[in-house]
């Protein structure tokens, strides 16, 4: 399946787009999806496999060049470490597999809860800061714990409140201003609280693949705020913000004339799991209406070109789309707002970007500037009219112009479908600043105000002390 990292690296370190991203994945060390792991892990292994020159060398410096998520997680520090433990709980993953053996699952999982650090400190911080926390991570048998259990305090930067993600070793079931529970593997009813908490659940997997995180049942569940990546979560969460185009205005980029006549699919895995089933019939689909697809990853859907090699396996995947004329850039579900990096791939490398997946696309990228199959995509006319508009523009010099145009325009021109200017819209309240900033803010807020009925209590009842700070709902 194609690689779908939260962090989206691709971004941040290859073509240096969007800071904020950088600034907030900084951040979010802690949100990282499985999917995205095990295929390198298994990218890894492949590696391995096939040259057994680099086995007595560090894999990991080996994996590093393969993928520039990794790169990031080596940049932060512990990411060997990390990498270790991710792959260990991969390798028991399958040998449980293979025997399918319980009593040996439970030790796996008793020698993963040993794994994990005890808490050191005891989150001593000033009744003036918020503190956002992250409680440690339940032990799931699919998920490397470690890597996304362990990490430094992060003061949250460029934020009006003060505030702070105490490191992982950190005791703050006491002190938090807000509990951040990672969704993907992680619940509130996973822990015993001392009291009741502001409790934020947050995730960048779609609603449609995680039915749990519909916003409405997370509210019904407990959690306060919700932070997903459904415009109608409490704090909407992008995979990058509309400001990465006025930065990617800056990039100069191969013309039509010095890219190849076709369209490249970029995809890992074609059977890790039902997700990456339609994605794959759609690419036979339009390979089958005359598109000519080459197929860059290790899955190759029928009717493309299978190029897949070492130097796409160890190499930048941006560089290589800057090799073609169009890209081919489907999510794993179409659902309002779940529009992850890989849209953003094409326009890195000034690809034409042939779009399934949000229907609300271009709230997040400029307008007329990709390629949109239709969101039915058994409609057979309309999948026709759309081979028809990629040929056009691999075919045609000013059709493929004509897509580029969003690069020459004053982006405080660009408006949303409904009309709206779209840098106005990433400038609203609700999605300005990092995604910790939005949910300090809110922690912030709820804290003054139950410090407010905390005082107004006090004054009431003045023999209950008034300097405990304790959150009450
Ligand atoms: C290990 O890999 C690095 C990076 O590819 C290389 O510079 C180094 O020479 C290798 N070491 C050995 C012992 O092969
Ligand atoms: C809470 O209220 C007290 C008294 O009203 C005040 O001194 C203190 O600064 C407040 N703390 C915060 C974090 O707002
Ligand atoms: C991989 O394929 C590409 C495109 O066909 C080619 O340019 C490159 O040299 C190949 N790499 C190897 C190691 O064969
Ligand atoms: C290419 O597209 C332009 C419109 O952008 C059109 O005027 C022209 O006729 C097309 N050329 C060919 C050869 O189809
Ligand atoms: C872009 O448009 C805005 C508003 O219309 C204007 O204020 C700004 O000066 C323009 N920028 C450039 C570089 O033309």
């Amino acid at each position: 399946m194609a690689s779908k990292p939260l962090c989206s690296a691709f971004l941040q370190v290859a073509c240096l787009l969007c800071l904020l991203q950088a600034a907030w994945c900084k951040e979010d060390v802690a949100a990282c999806d499985e999917e995205s792991i095990l295929q390198l892990i298994t990218q890894k292994n492949d590696l391995k496999a096939q040259s057994p020159m680099s086995t007595n060398n560090n894999t990991a410096t080996a994996m590093v060049q393969t993928d520039a998520h990794l790169k990031y997680l080596t940049s932060e520090g512990a990411a060997f470490v990390a990498w270790k433990d991710a792959e260990r709980q991969w390798l028991s993953k399958q040998k449980s597999k293979a025997s399918n053996n319980n009593k040996q699952h439970q030790q796996q999982r008793q020698q993963q809860q040993q794994d994990v650090q005890p808490p050191q400190s005891s989150c001593d911080y000033p009744p003036d800061v918020t503190v956002l926390w992250y409680p440690p991570e339940k032990s799931v048998p699919w998920w490397p714990t470690s890597l996304l259990s362990q990490f430094q305090t992060a003061v949250i930067t460029d934020c009006e409140v003060k505030c702070i993600k105490p490191a992982s070793s950190e005791h703050c079931q006491n002190r938090a201003d807000g509990v951040v529970y990672h969704l993907p593997n992680q619940r509130l009813h996973n822990f015993q609280l001392p009291h009741k908490q502001f409790n934020i659940g947050i995730s960048m997997e779609s609603t449609a693949n995680y039915p749990f995180q519909e916003p409405s049942a997370l509210r019904a569940a407990g959690y306060d705020v919700v932070a997903t990546t459904r415009p109608d979560s409490d704090v909407p969460v992008a995979y990058f913000t509309a400001s990465a185009f006025t930065q990617l205005q800056l990039n100069s980029f191969p013309g039509w004339d010095d890219r190849m006549p076709a369209a490249a699919f970029v995809a890992t895995n074609c059977g890790w799991s039902n997700f990456a089933a339609h994605r794959i019939t759609l690419v036979s689909q339009l390979s089958k209406l005359g598109v000519p697809v080459d197929s860059l990853g290790s899955c190759a859907p029928p009717g493309t070109r299978a190029l897949h090699n070492s130097t796409y396996r160890r190499g930048n995947k941006v560089e290589f789309l800057k090799a073609y004329r169009v890209y081919l850039a489907f999510e794993n579900s179409a659902e309002p707002g779940y529009v992850s990096e890989k849209v953003m791939d094409g326009y890195a490398s000034g690809a034409v970007a042939v779009y399934w997946g949000a229907p609300d696309i271009y709230n997040y990228v400029p307008p007329a500037s990709l390629i949109r199959l239709p969101d039915n995509t058994d409609d057979k006319d309309a999948l026709q009219v759309v081979a028809r508009q990629i040929m056009a523009v691999i075919s045609n010099k000013s059709q493929w112009d004509q897509m580029m145009q969003c690069r020459s325009q004053n982006a405080s021109s660009w408006k949303t479908e409904g009309g709206m200017d779209l840098l106005k819209l990433w400038d609203s309240p609700k999605l300005k600043g990092s995604i910790s900033c939005r949910m300090c803010r809110l922690a912030y807020n709820h804290k003054k105000q139950a410090n407010m009925s905390l005082s107004i209590s006090a004054v009431a009842k003045p023999n209950e002390p008034s300097s405990s700070y304790k959150i009450e709902r």
